[in-house]
């Protein structure tokens, strides 16, 4: 699978094109019908949710760049991955291209109204709400927060035996995310509510990994409310969730407060609308389970990645130990990362009017999800794609509609520039006080959780002291 380059050639290049968007009726009946897995319906489940990308890559070697999936999501979806198929999803009017989020298994947990599950004007009107939060100079006031994380964390590390990074980056980033959104200093003090929350959605999480996980998953998919074990683990978390809510809503300094749940208490929609608790508390659970476990994960799979590509390791310890150019390297070095590796490896949208997918039609209602791990594989866009060659990206941007671990277009990731600074300072602490090894040669095979791809043992290494 390996292709050679030299180094003349360009790391990163553009695709053919293959037309893609809205088309009528007529143009429909005159393209081909999208070729399916011819597997039954249990076994593309079960190989799907057991070993996904290679999975993935079987069906795409055999069919093409756009195939039909009959998996978890109701209606059959589409598979493609074509940068020109992605373009017209990201760019197509709201209207005719909603995002499948809404039925996704996060929606019985964060609800139906959240910026992650909503559609439609709904959708504008809590994402417009959310982003003063997230831009720039909002996430610039995080930085040395992060970088205390960080460091509290590595001292915590054992050192000449194997441990999983996993759990540790996650430890970093719901202390980065529960410090921005509650305004606490570090992490939260036993006896608090916000520690109750804390405790709770560790334990969600952790809980989500346990045997009977996955049936509980598969029950939720499609509902409002959660059912099940979903529901008493919601039960759990809601409990923290609306003390800590209450308990802001009594702070007399709430005016002057700059955590993302006290501006969100003071937003106002257009219409002058403020969130009830329950909004609130939607808005928040989603920023907590969408915002550090994407977050741990896309680092633990960097250094997956890192640990089993000593060149690149090397290249990247010389720059930030030598402090030459250690920016560019780590910025790179997270690009390749989360292009080989991207923790949510499909986005989707279900098509409201008849697509085009290259020679293919697909009728209006059809849900459409696009492979980012297999785009992210493409050889005619990354040569070498299986490999893992961060300096690709010392001469070119990431392409809008090639590199998109964060998915595009209206429902990008709000969460983007806190999640690439957060991975930018923990990697640099990590690289300055460390050398790591993989605990084993192989690479750890994906696993499935939710909507997400994390590393099977969590990203197991052996840390020493540089
Ligand atoms: C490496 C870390 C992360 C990754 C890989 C990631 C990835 C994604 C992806 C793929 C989407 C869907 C985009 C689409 O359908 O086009 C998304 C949406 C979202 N993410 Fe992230 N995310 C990360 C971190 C975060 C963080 C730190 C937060 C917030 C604290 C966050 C909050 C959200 C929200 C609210 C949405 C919904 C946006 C919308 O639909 O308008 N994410 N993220």
């Amino acid at each position: 699978m390996t292709a050679t380059t030299t180094l003349a050639e360009p790391l990163v290049r553009e695709a053919a094109p293959s037309p893609a968007g809205p088309i009528s009726e007529a143009d429909l009946g005159a393209l081909r019908t999208v070729p399916e897995i011819p597997l039954p319906r249990t076994a593309q489940v079960l190989r799907f949710s057991q070993r996904q990308i290679e999975f993935v890559f079987a069906w795409q070697r055999q069919l093409g760049d756009t195939f039909r999936f009959n998996g978890i999501v109701p209606g059959r979806p589409v598979i493609t991955s074509h940068p020109d198929h992605v373009k017209s999803l990201f760019t197509a009017r709201p209207e005719q291209a909603p995002s499948l989020t809404g039925e996704s298994p996060l929606r019985p947990i964060v609800g139906p109204n959240s910026t992650l599950t909503a559609v439609g004007p709904r959708h504008m009107r809590q994402r417009k709400l959310l982003l003063p939060s997230f831009h720039g100079e909002a996430i610039a006031q995080y930085m040395q927060m992060i970088e205390e994380a960080a460091h509290r964390e590595i001292d915590r590390w054992p050192t000449g035996k194997p441990f999983s990074l996993a759990p540790r980056m996650q430890a970093i980033t719901l202390d980065v995310i529960m410090s921005g959104i509650f305004g606490i200093d570090g992490t939260p003090k036993p006896g608090t509510a916000e520690w109750g929350l804390r405790t709770a959605v560790r334990g969600l999480v952790e809980a989500s990994t346990a045997p009977g996980a996955k049936i509980a998953e598969y029950m939720n998919v499609g509902r409002d409310e959660p059912v099940g074990l979903t529901k008493i683990g919601m039960e759990i978390l809601d409990r923290p969730t609306y003390a800590v809510i209450a308990k802001r809503r009594k702070d007399p300094l709430l005016d002057s407060r700059t955590d993302i749940m006290s501006m969100l208490m003071r937003a106002e929609t257009e219409d002058g609308e403020r969130l009830d608790d329950r909004e609130l508390r939607d808005e928040l659970l989603t920023l907590v389970l969408a915002g550090h476990e994407t977050t741990a994960n896309s680092l633990s799979w960097t250094w997956e990645r890192l640990v089993r590509f000593p060149d690149a390791y090397q290249r990247l310890n010389d720059a930030v130990r030598d402090d030459d150019d250690a920016d560019t390297w780590i910025e790179a070095t997270i690009t390749e990362g989360m292009r080989a590796r991207p923790v949510i490896p499909m986005i989707g949208r279900r098509v409201a009017v008849p697509w085009q997918l290259g020679e293919y039609g697909v009728a209006a209602g059809t849900p459409v999800t696009m492979s980012i791990l297999l785009l992210h594989h493409r050889e005619d866009v990354y040569p070498d794609p299986f490999g893992f060659r961060p300096e690709r990206w010392l001469d070119a941007k990431p392409g809008t509609y090639t590199w998109i671990p964060f998915g595009g277009g209206i429902r990008r990731c709000v969460g983007a520039s806190l999640a690439m600074a957060e991975q930018r300072v923990v990697l640099r602490a990590m690289v300055e006080r460390l050398d790591l090894e993989a605990d084993r040669p192989e690479p750890e095979h994906a696993q499935h959780r939710n909507v997400t791809m994390i590393p099977e043992r969590g990203a197991r290494v052996v840390a020493r002291p540089a």
